[in-house]
């Protein structure tokens, strides 16, 4: 496995395993502190990759004023042994003046879905991310781009900006990896304190029983799921919910209270971010149309 930290190196390495036939090239973004949720996608992508590159990059413009970006968790040596034992052929890893040795002028902004969810809380957030993969896309020219849906609303961004802007790439979205318990793996688990990291149970318990209840028929609308998540989550007295909303996806649509789930021909997505003391998690489940 190569360790390669410039730009100029990685597009050399990459025009000569081109040129030696190692392609279709793909693509794991992340910002490291690595876990078994990007294993996942870095599985995925030597499954369908001649050459797989994992790009490790905490991404200073993609944190707001206040938010983690000084504090975020790194270890690159671990990192590098993930990688490595996940048989990636190159990992890229630039210094902050290697992405940005001057600060950007042009930004890459989808609009509209960027402003709700995360977006709402978190202004700026998307354009730092979808300017950063547009910059590894060029760097790279991937011929795949791996993406979990974990950040399930980051994946309809960078989909919408990869079709708006006729980028030659496709994104492949991955399932969701979780703790045996249900907790969602993030790299930002380690802020948890013990008695958050018990209580931050109910973002996925209670997306496991909104969606038992549909089965049952106990809740047949939007507004019903809602309210039931919403309960779920607030029987932890150290949870603070920021939002439990139900939309269209892709599309990011928000559906009425009045929206009938199993009547529907749409996938809808269960969204949620709650924080714990300082710590924001997020989590979400799809509802397939039957
Ligand atoms: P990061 O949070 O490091 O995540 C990198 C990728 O790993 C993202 O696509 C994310 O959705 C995926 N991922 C994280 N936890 C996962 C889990 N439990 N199951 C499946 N996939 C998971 O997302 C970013 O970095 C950045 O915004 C980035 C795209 C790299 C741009 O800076």
């Amino acid at each position: 496995m190569k360790v390669i930290r410039t730009i100029a190196d990685l597009r050399s390495e990459l025009r000569d395993r081109l040129e030696s036939g190692r392609g279709p090239v793909g693509l794991v973004p992340t910002m490291g502190y690595l876990h078994e949720g990007h294993a996942s996608l870095m599985r995925k992508a030597r499954e369908m990759s001649g050459t797989v590159v994992v790009s490790i990059f905490v991404n200073p413009i993609q944190f707001g004023p206040g938010e983690d970006y000084e504090t975020y968790p790194r270890d690159e040596s671990r990192d590098l042994a993930l990688a490595g034992s996940e048989g990636v052929d190159v990992v890229f890893i630039p210094a902050v003046e290697e992405m940005y040795p001057q600060p950007t002028k042009t930004k890459i902004t989808v609009a509209e879905i960027t402003s709700l969810l995360c977006g709402a809380s978190r202004p700026g957030h998307f354009d730092g991310v979808t300017t950063v993969v547009n910059k590894l896309f060029n760097i790279v020219k991937p011929d795949y781009a791996f993406f979990g849906m974990k950040d399930a609303q980051q994946v309809a961004v960078i989909e919408q900006m990869v079709r708006d802007l006729n980028m030659d790439v496709t994104i492949v979205p991955c399932p969701i990896i979780r703790e045996s318990d249900g907790l969602a793996l993030s790299s930002r688990n380690v802020y948890l304190k013990p008695e958050e990291r018990e209580q931050a149970l109910v973002l996925s318990g209670s997306l496991r029983t909104a969606q038992e209840a549909i089965r049952q028929g106990q809740a047949t609308t939007a507004g019903e799921v809602r309210a039931h998540l919403r309960d779920y989550i607030s029987r932890s007295p150290l949870a603070d919910i920021e939002y439990a909303e139900l939309l269209t996806f892709p599309e990011l649509v928000p559906v009425e209270d009045s929206y009938r789930i199993v009547d529907e021909d749409r996938t809808v997505i269960m969204a949620l971010a709650v924080r714990f003391g300082r710590t924001r998690l997020i989590d979400n489940a799809l509802l397939q149309p039957k």
